[in-house]
Parts: C-alpha cells; sequence; structure tokens
C-alpha cells in the first residue's frame, strides 16, 4: 500500500477496522523504512519533562499512530477542516500542528490529497530526536515542500510569528481524562495567539464524572455512562480563563452525586470525549486517549447525597482534581 491507498482508508466514511489495521500497519512503515530509528534506544525512550507537562519521548511519540481510530478520526477531521475552508478560501490553508512527534503523523496523509499551494504545515516539536526525524523524513518521502518550517520549541510557551496567516490549530498532546500531557497548556497559549475563526482540532475535550455499566451478557460492550459535565477544552473556555501572568486558573466547582448515582460510587470514573471536527468524534473507551480514569472511592457511601469538588489544574502535573466536600 503506498501513502494515497492508505489515505483513502483513513478518510473513509465507513470504519473497516481489519482494513484499518492493514493501511496502518502500512502506514508505520513507510515511516519507519528509511530510518530505523524507533529502535528504542534509552535516548528515545526519555521524556521531557516541562512545566506544563510532559512531553513524551520519541519512541512513544511513534506508537500513537496504533491507536487505530484516533488515528482515523483525526485525519479525517483534519480533512474535512482543510476542505471546509478551501471552500471559501484560495490556499494554501496554513496549519500549525504543534507536538508532531517524529511522523506528523496526523497531517502527513494530505499530501497526498492536496497541493503544496493548498496547504502549508508550520510544525512545533519539542523533542530534538522527534524533530531530527521528520526533517528526514518529509525529504525521503518528497513532501518538504509542505512544510513552511519546523521548529524544535515548547508550544506551551511559544509565541506565533505571523500568527494571522494560520487558519487550523492542531494538537493531540495529551492523555486520557487530560491528564500529564500539556495539551490544556498548549491549547491556551496558542488560541489566545491566533485569529478568532481559526478551526482548533480538536475542537472540543469534554471531561465528565460518569459510571461503567458491566453487561450481564460477557460478550456484550461495557456502557460508560456520564452523570455530569465537569471541564471543556474549547476556544470559549480557553478566552474566558486567560489570567494576566499566564498561569492556567480554571474555577472549582462543586457537584451533587444523588442517591441513584451513590449507588455507582464505586465505580465512578471520568469519562473524555473529543469532538475532532465536524462529524469526527471520540467516545468514552474508543481510544486510548478517551479511556476511562478510575476516581477514588468515596469515603461516605452510606449518604444520601454526597458533594463533590472537582477542578481542572494545570503545571507539571496537570489534571482533574477530585475532591469529596464534607
Ligand atoms: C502524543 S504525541 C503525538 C504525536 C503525533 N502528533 C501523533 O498524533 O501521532 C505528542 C507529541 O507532542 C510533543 N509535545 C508535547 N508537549 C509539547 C510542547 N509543549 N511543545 C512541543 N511539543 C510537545 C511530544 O514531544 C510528542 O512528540
Amino acid at each position: 500500500m503506498d501513502l494515497h491507498q492508505i489515505t483513502q482508508v483513513l478518510i473513509a466514511d465507513d470504519l473497516d477496522f481489519a482494513k484499518l489495521q492493514q493501511a496502518v500497519l502500512a502506514y508505520r512503515q513507510l515511516l519507519t523504512q528509511q530510518n530505523q530509528l524507533i529502535s528504542s534506544t534509552e535516548e528515545s525512550r526519555a521524556d521531557i519533562e516541562l512545566d506544563t507537562g510532559k512531553a513524551i519521548g520519541t519512541t512513544w511519540a511513534a506508537l500513537c499512530i496504533d491507536d487505530l481510530v484516533r488515528t482515523k478520526r483525526f485525519v479525517k477531521g483534519l480533512y474535512e477542516a482543510v476542505s471546509q475552508l478551501l471552500y471559501k478560501k484560495e490556499g494554501p490553508i496554513v496549519i500549525l500542528y504543534a507536538g508532531t512527534g517524529p511522523f506528523a503523523t496526523l497531517a502527513l496523509p494530505l499530501t497526498t490529497l492536496f497541493r503544496e499551494n493548498q496547504i502549508q504545515i508550520r510544525a512545533l516539536e519539542i523533542n530534538p530526536i522527534s524533530c531530527q526525524y521528520l526533517r528526514r523524513l518529509i525529504v525521503s518521502l518528497h513532501v518538504e515542500g509542505y512544510f513552511e518550517s519546523i521548529e524544535q520549541v515548547d508550544a506551551s510557551t511559544y509565541s506565533i510569528p505571523k500568527a494571522e496567516t494560520i487558519d487550523i490549530l492542531l494538537s493531540e498532546t495529551m492523555q486520557r481524562g487530560l491528564e500529564k500531557e500539556p495539551q490544556v497548556a498548549i491549547m491556551c497559549n496558542l488560541v489566545p495567539q491566533l485569529r478568532h475563526e481559526i478551526l482548533m482540532i480538536p475542537e472540543s475535550i469534554q471531561l465528565s464524572v460518569g459510571t461503567i455499566l458491566y453487561p450481564d451478557e460477557p460478550a456484550q460492550p461495557v456502557i460508560y455512562q456520564p452523570f455530569f459535565s465537569v471541564f471543556q477544552l474549547d476556544k470559549e473556555c480557553i478566552r474566558k480563563q486567560q489570567r494576566s501572568d499566564g498561569a492556567l486558573a480554571f474555577p472549582t466547582q462543586q457537584y451533587k452525586l444523588s442517591a441513584p448515582q451513590l449507588a455507582h460510587s464505586k465505580n465512578l470514573v471520568l469519562l473524555t470525549h473529543i469532538s475532532v471536527f465536524g462529524r469526527e468524534k471520540l467516545t468514552p473507551g474508543e481510544s486510548g486517549i478517551t479511556l476511562p480514569v478510575k476516581l477514588p472511592s468515596l469515603q461516605h457511601q452510606g449518604e444520601k447525597e454526597v458533594i463533590i469538588e472537582l477542578v481542572y489544574e494545570g503545571g507539571k502535573d496537570p489534571g482533574m482534581r477530585f475532591r469529596e466536600v464534607i
């Protein structure tokens, strides 16, 4: 399979799992054949600890490609976003891609669908090994003309030159529950520097508290049942939370767990829903980045109702903090 055929599977409307698996395997082989980087050395496995979270090492960033449904939904979402913009204006559509990893996995397939005068990519990546790999890869695949620049910078503090020229901001620097990695800090740094109408991918990431319902029949899938939404990362939330000293600050909010919800108190989880773009979504459990995160068991399970407090905190170990209010 060549990149064009791989791309056709990635942007197909239907999800044929066997075909997708084959296409992603071929995609990975294509990306690694020039250079055996992903021969995992200690250096390539090393994460970079930032004040805004962890930037995962080159080996781990490369492996993200194998999160099949994630890879498909993001590539298709990006394709839809570019197509929508090309209806309205002439290219090039400029994509700021923050956290490319060694492959720029989510954007490279678009080089088989659009010309260089239709899309231009500005790549940001903190990891020097990933940056170096990407620079060589695009030359070996003859797609360097699609890349306006590749910069080795921290996207959570980066000042964007010529910010008004950017049309799409793309970043997938997250883990389930928006924990550990700096997705929130990156979006909160970059979005306010960009035009209001830029398209942000993912458009929104929603966290909710809920439970997992296990079916009676083992063959049936588990059901993820959200109770209430506790955090939503979208353009509106990002523009609201800006503080003058630049630090992330989100409101602490209290929620009431009712008696029926308390019946599930041992199985409380944080659920992640991602709206990638348009109809492209990732629901809880569909991808590694939407797996449920177990919340601490409640101390007051005998009560009629329990108040819990949640806040999203930035910093070196970002994530949702959970507390029972006594
Ligand atoms: C989860 S990987 C995803 C790689 C690729 N975009 C994909 O979707 O397969 C995240 C990448 O973002 C990079 N990254 C994380 N934080 C960053 C930051 N603050 N600035 C620039 N790059 C960052 C990591 O080094 C890693 O290569």
